[in-house]
């Protein structure tokens, strides 16, 4: 699997995979936050490619303290195979080399398969709540 930003002509096969991959809630748009995480300089979507073909994905970007991580999704054909874990290494190093000492990622509760992934990846559970309130 080759991994770099997410060029325009794996846009759609993107969103396809975020859909695909329960993803996607009705009240976001995955358009614009795509579209929005490649216009700023602290973020970026990096795409999985095997033969051209869009087989991973993952939303990286930091607030200037953290990193934070979206849209992680392996296409399900490709599964098992490891790519998950290259495409988190992948968003370590983006994040380390803009200087960020710490990667945080929000698992919906009920999502065990993700919390067993993170959790094979060396990643704890933090003893914080997540308090949120919508703007929009
Ligand atoms: C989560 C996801 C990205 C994992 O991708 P993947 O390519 O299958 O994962 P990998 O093959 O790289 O697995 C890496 C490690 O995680 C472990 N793992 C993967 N899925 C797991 C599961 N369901 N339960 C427990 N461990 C799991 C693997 O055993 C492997 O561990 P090992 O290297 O010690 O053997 C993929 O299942 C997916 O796209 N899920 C749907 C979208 C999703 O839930 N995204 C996360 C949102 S927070």
């Amino acid at each position: 699997m080759q991994i770099g930003p997410l060029p325009p002509a794996h846009f759609d096969a993107a969103i396809q995979l975020w859909q695909d991959a329960g993803l996607t809630r009705p009240r976001n748009d995955p358009t614009q936050d795509l579209h929005r995480a490649l216009a700023g300089s602290a973020s970026t979507v990096l795409a999985g490619t095997e033969d051209e073909t869009l087989i991973a994905t993952a939303m990286v970007g930091h607030d200037g303290h953290r990193g934070w991580i979206y849209y992680l999704a392996v296409s399900e054909n490709a599964r098992c195979r490891g790519h998950g874990r290259a495409m988190i290494q992948a968003c370590e190093a983006w994040l380390f080399e803009r200087g960020m000492s710490k990667l945080n990622v929000m698992v919906r509760e009920d999502n065990a398969a993700a919390r067993g992934f993170y959790a094979s990846l060396g990643y704890g559970l933090d003893e914080v709540v997540v308090l949120s309130r919508r703007l929009q």
